[in-house]
């Protein structure tokens, strides 16, 4: 299975998948890392790895569906099978969408449906609910609303701070994430 990761910011999800790869826990090629942002560190990591990097701000395209288009080219180039958003700040238009419908993947660091958006971790943690945790799911065209395909429930302790919970939720996706994939990739073939 031929894998594009897309990420916008620190990147340590595409690290963690890259690591499972590179160590044959998952049984995938990262064709290439696409970011949407120029200067996020997620590209440092993937030019230390030798992994490919696409790299452009919507800014210079006249809308969405061209940018998307875009995108869409890269992929079709790298007969890319599944698209996996890891940090990838950005709401997924219909471009892609019917493109790569049911082969788009999203991590998000809450118990989908609760504490959907930017601000999962911390909202979940002031809203002092005694459990969050980690969710994979397929995009469709809502703010991570798709159907889920993993969970796993991370406790936040009392002594907990938004800090240590936020350490935790993120190793926990650094684990699910690549499994998943492996899932994915055994599905694939
Ligand atoms: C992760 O918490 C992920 O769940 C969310 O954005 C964050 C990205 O972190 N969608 P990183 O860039 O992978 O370090």
């Amino acid at each position: 299975m031929r894998i594009a990761i897309f990420a916008s910011g620190n990147g340590s999800n595409f690290q963690a998948i890259a690591d499972a790869v590179a160590a044959g826990k998952v049984d995938a090629t990262i064709a290439f890392l696409f970011c949407d942002k120029p200067k996020a560190f997620a590209i440092e990591r993937a030019k230390k790895l030798n992994i490919p990097v696409i790299t452009f701000t919507p800014k210079r395209f006249e809308d969405r569906m061209a940018y998307e288009n875009e995108i869409l080219k890269h992929l079709d180039e790298e007969a890319v099978d599944l698209v996996v958003l890891a940090g990838y700040m950005r709401i997924v238009g219909p471009t892609l969408l019917t493109a790569y419908a049911n082969r788009i993947v999203n991590i998000h660091p809450s118990l989908l449906p609760s504490f959907p958006g930017r601000h999962g971790i911390q909202d979940a943690f002031e809203a002092g609910v005694p459990e969050t945790g980690v969710t994979v799911h397929l995009v469709d065209e809502g703010v991570d609303t798709g159907p889920i395909i993993a969970q796993e429930k991370v406790a936040i302790l009392p002594d907990d701070t938004l800090e240590s919970l936020e350490t935790r939720i993120h190793q926990v996706e650094h684990r699910l994430f690549p499994q998943v994939i492996q899932q994915l990739a055994e599905k694939n073939k």
